[in-house]
Formats: C-alpha cells, sequence, structure tokens
C-alpha cells in the first residue's frame, strides 16, 4: 500500500518534468520465491545523467523491507524516507553498481500490485508504479535498461518459472528447489517488468514472421482452463499478420506468452513478450464465452500485442504521455476489429461506448485533457478520456491525413523513436513531418477539457443557387480551457435528395462534381462552406463516421432523422439519427408531453426489421434505446423514476406494435448452419436476441415460454445468457428456475458466475438492492476478486440506477460500505467504484444529500487511499451541478 498521511497529497504537474539525474543501463535481478516471504537481489549498473544538475541516486521503493544496500561491493550509506518513500543512497560514483535487498510478502497483498499472489500462482503487475513495491527503482518509465532475472523456487509449486526476453538457462537446486535464468535484450521501462511463478498448463503454437523468424506462441492458464485457449491463439496469429500488413510492423523476439489469470485490476497488460491477461479476455468456449465475450478477446489480445510496438518499443517519457501509447494502441485494436469483423458496427459500438462512458467523465468532476495536466494517484488516469477518446483523437490524423499519409507518419514516428521514452508532441511532429502538413493548432486537442460542441446550421441561398452551412465551434466552461483557442476539427459531410439517395458535394467555384461524402477542416470559431448544385431541400448528414469527437448541434426534423436513420450512406451517422429519433421521444415522454413522434419511431424500427435480412448485426444496433443512464446524462435535476417509466413505456409500445415482425424475426433467425462466433451465425443470433427481448418488453403472451425454451435448448453461451437475461431482469415465469440452473450448471466457473452475478444486479428494480447484499454472502463472491466486486457491486452501482437511485438510500448505503472496505483491501478497484457518485448534485435534494454523506464519510475515513480520496476530492469540490 502506498503512504496515506493524513494531510492532503500534492499532484505531480505535467510542466514539472525533469529528465532523471541517473539512468540505470542493466538491472540483474533474483528472486527466491515463496508466497508469504519473497527475497529480491537487485543490482542495478547506474551512470550519472551529465546533462542534469548532480543530485545524490534516489531511488522508489513502496512497502519494501530493506536487507542491504551496497555500492560497488562494499556497504552504502543510505537514507530510507518512509513518508515518501524513497531511499536515498550517498557517495554513488558516475558510474558504478548499486546492490540491493529486500523482503516482500505476496499473500498479503490484496492490491495485486507489485508481487502477488493468485490462485496458486505468483505473478506482478508493475504497470504504473508497481515496479517500486518489488524492489528499489528509480521507477518512472523514461529510465529504460536491460534485464536479466533469475527466478528459483520450489519445484513442486512453481514447475514454470517465466520473466521477459529469451530463457538463458535452467536447472536444479537443492531441497527440490529449481531456477530459471531469462534475459531480455530490449531496454524497458520498469512499468514493463513481470514474472510469473506456478503451476500451469500450456497450449504451444508458433507463427512466422514474414522475414521468416520463427516465433514460439505460447499460452498458460491454470491447468482445468488448458481447453479454452484456442480462440486467444487464433487472435493472437490473426494480429500478429495485421500488423505487419497494415503497419510493416513484426514481432522482434523469439517467445510471446501470454498468461491468464483471475485476479486481475484491470483488462491485460503489454510486459514484453510476457503478457499478463485477465482470465476473461482470454478464455472463451462455445458453452461460456458469448460472441461479444469473443470479439472482446480477440481485440484485447491484438491490444496487449500491439502494444509491442506502440509502448513498448516506443514508450512514454512520463504518464502524462499515457495516451501516445493508449489512444494510439486503441486506435489500432479497433481498427484490427473493423478489418477482422464489420467496420460499421463496430465505429457504432466504439461510438456509443465513448458516448456513454467518457461523455459523464468529459462533463464530471475527474474532466481531464487526454493528457492530463496533473495527478495524484497516476492509476486513477487510465480513463475512457485518455483511452477511447485518446483514439480518436489518433483517428483525427488519419482523417486529416489520409490512411497513406497517417501510415508515413507511423513509419517516421518508428524511424525516429525507436528505443526511446517520448511525448505526444514527438508523435504529432512524425505525423506533420511525415506528411509536410501543419498540425500545431491540432495540439489544442491535447489541451482541452470536456467534449467540445459543433454548431451546425444550413440556409439556401436563392440569388447565389447555393446552399450554405454554417459551422460554429465552442468548448465547453473550464478553467483549463480558457486559453486554448480554436481547435482543428474535421467535418465529414454529404447530402441526400428527396429519394434518399447521395448527391455530389461540391463547394461554390468548383468546375467538377465533388465526392458523395466531402470532409470539411474548421480550424476557426466559425466558418461558412458553400455547396453548389445542390436542391434546395437537400437532407445534410453531418459528422460522417463520427470524424471529431465533438457533440453536433443540428436541428433535424424528427422526419429528416428518420430518413437518415433509414437511408444514409454511412451506418454511424444511421445509428446516429435513430439515436436522436428515440432520445427525442423519450423526452417528451419523461417531461409528460402527449404530443410525440413515437409513430415515426415505430415506423423506422419497422424499416429496419424489414430490411434486417441484408445486415442483422447492424439491424440490432439500430434497434436500441439509449440507457437509463445516458438518458440521465443530459438532465439537470435527474429524475430516474420518469426516465425509466418512460424507458419501460416506449420498448413496450415498440414491443407491441412491431410483435409480428419481431416473431417473425425470432423464427426466421433460428440457426442454420455450422455454429461460429462470427460472421453471419453470431449476427443472426444477436439480433434474434433483440426480438426476444422486445417481445418480452412488450409484455407478449408467450414471451415467458420463448424465453424458457431459449434457454434450455441454448447450445451457446450467446442465447443461454441473452434467454437468462430475459427472464430474470422480466420476472417472466420460469426466471427462478433459471437462475437456480445457471448456478448449478456453472457453479465452477469464475467467469460464468461473474454474469450470473451481473444479470442480477442489473435488474431494474428496486429490490434489487436487496439481492445485491444476499448476494455478496454467496460462495462464489469475494470481495478481494475484482472480477467479482465488477460484476456484482460495479454493475449494480454503474448499470443500474433505478435500484442504485433507491429513494431511501438503500443503494448508495450499499457502496459506501463496500467502498470503505476495498479501500482496505484494493483502493485502485475501489477508485472506480467511487465514481458512482459524481454526480451527486446533479440529483433531488433528499438523494444528493445522501450520496453527499457518503463521500464525506469516506473523506473522513483514517488513513484513506490516495486513490479514493482523489476521486472522493474532486466529486465533493465539484461545482457544475453534474
Ligand atoms: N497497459 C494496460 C493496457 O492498456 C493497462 C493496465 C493493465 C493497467 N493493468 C494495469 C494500468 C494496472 C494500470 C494498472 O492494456
Ligand atoms: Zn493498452
Amino acid at each position: 500500500m502506498s503512504a496515506r498521511g493524513d494531510q492532503p497529497r500534492t499532484p505531480v504537474l505535467r510542466q514539472e518534468y525533469r529528465p532523471p539525474a541517473w539512468w540505470v543501463d542493466h538491472v540483474e535481478l533474483e528472486f527466491d520465491l515463496d508466497a508469504t516471504e519473497t527475497r529480491v537481489t537487485s543490482r542495478m549498473s547506474v551512470r550519472r545523467n551529465p546533462e542534469v544538475d548532480a543530485e545524490p541516486l534516489t531511488l522508489s521503493g513502496a512497502g519494501l523491507e530493506t536487507k542491504r544496500v551496497e555500492i560497488d561491493g562494499e556497504p552504502a550509506k543510505f537514507d530510507e524516507r518512509g513518508a515518501d518513500e524513497t531511499l536515498v543512497v550517498e557517495g554513488v560514483p558516475e558510474r558504478a553498481e548499486v546492490t540491493t535487498e529486500v523482503v516482500v510478502h505476496p499473500e498479503r497483498n490484496t492490491a495485486l500490485e507489485g508481487l502477488y499472489k493468485s490462485g496458486a500462482m505468483l505473478l506482478t503487475q508493475c504497470e504504473a508504479e508497481g515496479f517500486r513495491k518489488i524492489t528499489w527503482f528509480p521507477d518512472r518509465p523514461d529510465v529504460m535498461a536491460t534485464y536479466r532475472v533469475r527466478l528459483a523456487g520450489d519445484r513442486e509449486r512453481f514447475p514454470v518459472l517465466l520473466s521477459n526476453g529469451n530463457c538463458m538457462e535452467t536447472g536444479e537446486l537443492d531441497d527440490g528447489r529449481h531456477f530459471a535464468v531469462w534475459n531480455d535484450p530490449f531496454p524497458k521501462p520498469s512499468y514493463l517488468f513481470a514474472i510469473v511463478a506456478g503451476e500451469l498448463s500450456e497450449l504451444a503454437d508458433t507463427f512466422t514472421t514474414r522475414s521468416g523468424r520463427e516465433v514460439a506462441l505460447k499460452f498458460y492458464s491454470e491447468p482445468e482452463n488448458i481447453g479454452q485457449l484456442d480462440h486467444a491463439m487464433e487472435s493472437l496469429k490473426k494480429s500478429m499478420a495485421w500488423d505487419e500488413e497494415r503497419f510493416g510492423l513484426e514481432y522482434d523476439l523469439d517467445v510471446f506468452h501470454v498468461v491468464a489469470t483471475h485476479d486481475f485490476n484491470m483488462g491485460a497488460m503489454e510486459n514484453k513478450s510476457l503478457n499478463i491477461f485477465n482470465a476473461r479476455y482470454v478464455l472463451a468456449d462455445r458453452e461460456t464465452a458469448t460472441d461479444a465475450d469473443y470479439e472482446a478477446i480477440e481485440s484485447v489480445i491484438a491490444h496487449e500485442y500491439f502494444h509491442n510496438w506502440t509502448g513498448n518499443r516506443v514508450t512514454c517519457r512520463d504518464w502524462f504521455q499515457l495516451t501516445l501509447k493508449e489512444g494510439l494502441t486503441v486506435f489500432r485494436d479497433q481498427e484490427f476489429t473493423a478489418d477482422m469483423r464489420s467496420p460499421g458496427v463496430k465505429r457504432i459500438q466504439d461510438v456509443s461506448d465513448l458516448m456513454a462512458r467518457q461523455f459523464p467523465e468529459d462533463a464530471g468532476p475527474m474532466a481531464h485533457p487526454v493528457r492530463p495536466e496533473r495527478y495524484v494517484e497516476i492509476n486513477n488516469f487510465y480513463t475512457a478520456t485518455v483511452y477511447e477518446k485518446g483514439a480518436q483523437v489518433v483517428r483525427m490524423y488519419e482523417t486529416l491525413l489520409g490512411r497513406d499519409g497517417f501510415r508515413r507518419g507511423m513509419d517516421l514516428y518508428f524511424e525516429r523513436h525507436d528505443g526511446q521514452a517520448v511525448t505526444c508532441d514527438d508523435f504529432r511532429r512524425a505525423m506533420a513531418d511525415a506528411n509536410d502538413a501543419d498540425l500545431e493548432q491540432f495540439e489544442r486537442w491535447y489541451r482541452q477539457v470536456g467534449t467540445p460542441t459543433v454548431e451546425a446550421s444550413t440556409r439556401y441561398d436563392e440569388s447565389a443557387g447555393e446552399l450554405v452551412l454554417e459551422l460554429a465551434q465552442r468548448l465547453p466552461e473550464h478553467p483549463d480551457n480558457r486559453n486554448i483557442g480554436a481547435l482543428m476539427i474535421p467535418v465529414k459531410v454529404g447530402f441526400l435528395d428527396t429519394d434518399n439517395r447521395p448527391l455530389p458535394v461540391t463547394l461554390s467555384g468548383e468546375s467538377e462534381a465533388g465526392p458523395e461524402t466531402r470532409l470539411l477542416v474548421l480550424t476557426d470559431e466559425k466558418a461558412e462552406y458553400r455547396f453548389r448544385d445542390l436542391p434546395a431541400d437537400a437532407l445534410p448528414s453531418l459528422l460522417r463516421d463520427y470524424s471529431a469527437p465533438v457533440k453536433l448541434d443540428y436541428d433535424w426534423s424528427s422526419r429528416d432523422l428518420a430518413r437518415l436513420a433509414g437511408f444514409d450512406s454511412d451506418p454511424f451517422s444511421r445509428w446516429r439519427a435513430m439515436r436522436r429519433l428515440s432520445e427525442r421521444v423519450l423526452g417528451d415522454l419523461i417531461e409528460g408531453r402527449d404530443e410525440h413522434d413515437a409513430e415515426l419511431l415505430i415506423e423506422a424500427w419497422a424499416a429496419v426489421l424489414d430490411g434486417s435480412g441484408e445486415d442483422p448485426a447492424l439491424a440490432a444496433e439500430l434497434l436500441s434505446l439509449p440507457s437509463v443512464g445516458e438518458l440521465a446524462q443530459d438532465r439537470d435535476p435527474v429524475d430516474i423514476e420518469a426516465i425509466h417509466a418512460a424507458r419501460v413505456e416506449l420498448l413496450g409500445l415498440l414491443g407491441r406494435r412491431l410483435e409480428n415482425a419481431l416473431r417473425e424475426r425470432f423464427d426466421t433467425l433460428a440457426p442454420t448452419g455450422e455454429w461460429s462466433s462470427e460472421g453471419p451465425d453470431a449476427a443472426r443470433r444477436r439480433l434474434r436476441n433483440v426480438a426476444l427481448g422486445l417481445l418480452a418488453s412488450g409484455g407478449c403472451d408467450d414471451a415467458a415460454e420463448w424465453a424458457s425454451k431459449h434457454y434450455d435448448g441454448a447450445d451457446n453461451m450467446t442465447d443461454r445468457l441473452a434467454a437468462f437475461r430475459t427472464l430474470v431482469h422480466h420476472e417472466l415465469e420460469g426466471a427462478q428456475d433459471a437462475l437456480a440452473d445457471f448456478e448449478q450448471r456453472f457453479a465452477d466457473d469464475q467467469l460464468v458466475m461473474d454474469k450470473w452475478f451481473a444479470v442480477q444486479a442489473t435488474r431494474s428494480d428496486e429490490r434489487a438492492v436487496d439481492d445485491v447484499r444476499r448476494l455478496m454472502d454467496h460462495a462464489a463472491f469475494r470481495l478481494n476478486n475484482p472480477n467479482k466486486v465488477r460484476s456484482l457491486i460495479g454493475a449494480f452501482a454503474m448499470m443500474n440506477p433505478v435500484a442504485f437511485h433507491r429513494a431511501d438510500g438503500a443503494g448508495y448505503k450499499l457502496v459506501g460500505e463496500v467502498l470503505d472496505k476495498l479501500d482496505d483491501i484494493n483502493p485502485q478497484v475501489g477508485a472506480r467504484l467511487a465514481t458512482s457518485f459524481n454526480r451527486w448534485r446533479a440529483y433531488d435534494d433528499k438523494r444528493s444529500a445522501m450520496m453527499k454523506e457518503q463521500l464525506q464519510k469516506l473523506a473522513a475515513k483514517k488513513g484513506l487511499s490516495p486513490d479514493i480520496e482523489e476521486i472522493v476530492t474532486a466529486a465533493l469540490k465539484d461545482r457544475s451541478g453534474g
């Protein structure tokens, strides 16, 4: 656990970056492994950095029992400062070998950062600042060293001993112990270091790179899960081939390891040649994983693999640059998934995810630029903003420079910076220089806070015979936005004629007809674009493909939204139009207005259902309503009950009015050919399950019977889970049986039990609070397992507003109690859960006061972790009202 003082911690500032006073060129580590007490000896070859003023060697360490410190083999004078977790070594010559020996306690480590125990295995998590929990070191990403690691431990308990790089030597020791020596020839920052030791089964394969290097691919899991590794292995091979094809990037070592663990704070970690994964992003088979799980695994495997170049070979100079590797690598994994699957559906999913998770962050007390200016606890900045909005920022380079231009920029980036720790500015310069482009203004995307708005309006200039489009941009109110100025915003536009056919977009003064989608680049506060040869009633389709991470303000009529939803050539634009139309109807229902456009929406949905044979996956995306949480985003005060009631009402109406079409879809979409987790087979399943859900929403007579049959007859987890959710969420007859059956069927499968917990935690009913409380005592639940906390408590707090905001405060109280405990167990996971109180000011006085009380209780806790403290303090200070 990091230092917990009682005075508020001072934030680290981006502007205060200083190069390190000492370099470490090479480090030799020795681990004497044991679950209760592991001894770590480190020999660092240090060298003073002549470019900065001399200062004593200062190392970081947290929770270490220091046994010895030596300089060139002689005992050293050192000063261990517990409060700031540093060790200052006096009298180190310009170059020296500094040795430290420490003891750590993996079994006691519930924070899952540093060296810890999961099941029977010992493993490490070092990003961002976990290496200092293993040994004394300048634990910052701009200090890059080569590592040689010797692992020794009991042969029975730890038959497999892994670290980064190549295995150089193995052998026997006394007392049933053995050892392995690993050498990583690539200099790396300490956050990419990893070891794994335990009794693991192995799935092996090979990949031959295009230059002919044969790479051994090895996946490890607990022996009982060895049969669930094949999909991840295939995903890795696809990723390796894709990165060669699209970016010319080859793997650089002879081995690549992936290890699955059940105890992990995040999704996965890109440690050099030893990726460690949350088991949920590795293990899959037809009975236990949904199609969505299969896709998520493929994408996370790709993400971590892609980090080998964007993150590892070229890394971050400091943690403010996190989006340099994360935004870029998310962009890369999104492109990979688009190429492997459906680009249109993938784009919709990514933008929809951005709007659901990142927009609230941008509007909340922790709002920060993709490149933050300050932090107290860096773990709190692994956010949707840094990752997902960061990926949109990277995508804009490609939109502006074209695919080839982007590739030229990437090539120059690697040519200049391979082996270095660099900044977002270095990336931007490579993009600019490779294309002779001026991207100075683009830098503002890295400094602005919150979601910008683009206001659009159109008019027809009769005298000139031109259609005029006006765009104006605006940043949200925020102290950090004061000196930003106008952003460089790519806006893709198109127009439809009255028959909904695309029109060429030609600017006034051009002699030849333009393309059907045109890229405009807004660089001023306001701009006017004039188009010739467009009819006065041409229907604008704006911000196609979501060409910039902004909110678009344009006053479409409901009828025009329905036209765009039905006929625009851009799938994202269709989805957004449908979203807007349903938001408008829901808005009217929430405010209790009698007049609304539900009929138009029903018509639009009917048309989608009717044409869904072509692309059932896209149809499934179009046939969805915004969640209660999303509808709450733009409201102040928020009335959760009214929002929920409106949503139930509209879903009911849609289900009833479309009943025949839905039944017909449910029948015709029954599986035909061979099962596959992707492609047409998965797309059919997707739409079929949407149809089932809507039939249940509509209260259709045999929904219960159909759902039960669907559940019992399912030969895959996608169908079984969809049927299960429908039964439980709609409290259909058969729900209790399904709950018992599911529990008993999957009692031994941790990952499937997570789904069982999550379905119950997200039932939109006030009684879900009591269910969650009861389930916390279930034998399969553990507060010290992040997946369990996320699937039961996280899902409840973040995805079940109806129950979380129960009028009597029982939901807040439950989450408050869990946070109090998590703060002692795992602050990193706790801090994420604490953000569920961020919008406390936006609710009615009673709820607002109860949420505030939970925040204040936490703030007053003695020894509160910096992680939770940072979140809670920001929430209490927030004046925005949400
Ligand atoms: N770098 C990891 C990724 O993007 C993220 C990560 C995994 C992480 N584990 C972590 C970040 C622990 C902070 C702490 O894939
Ligand atoms: Zn990443």
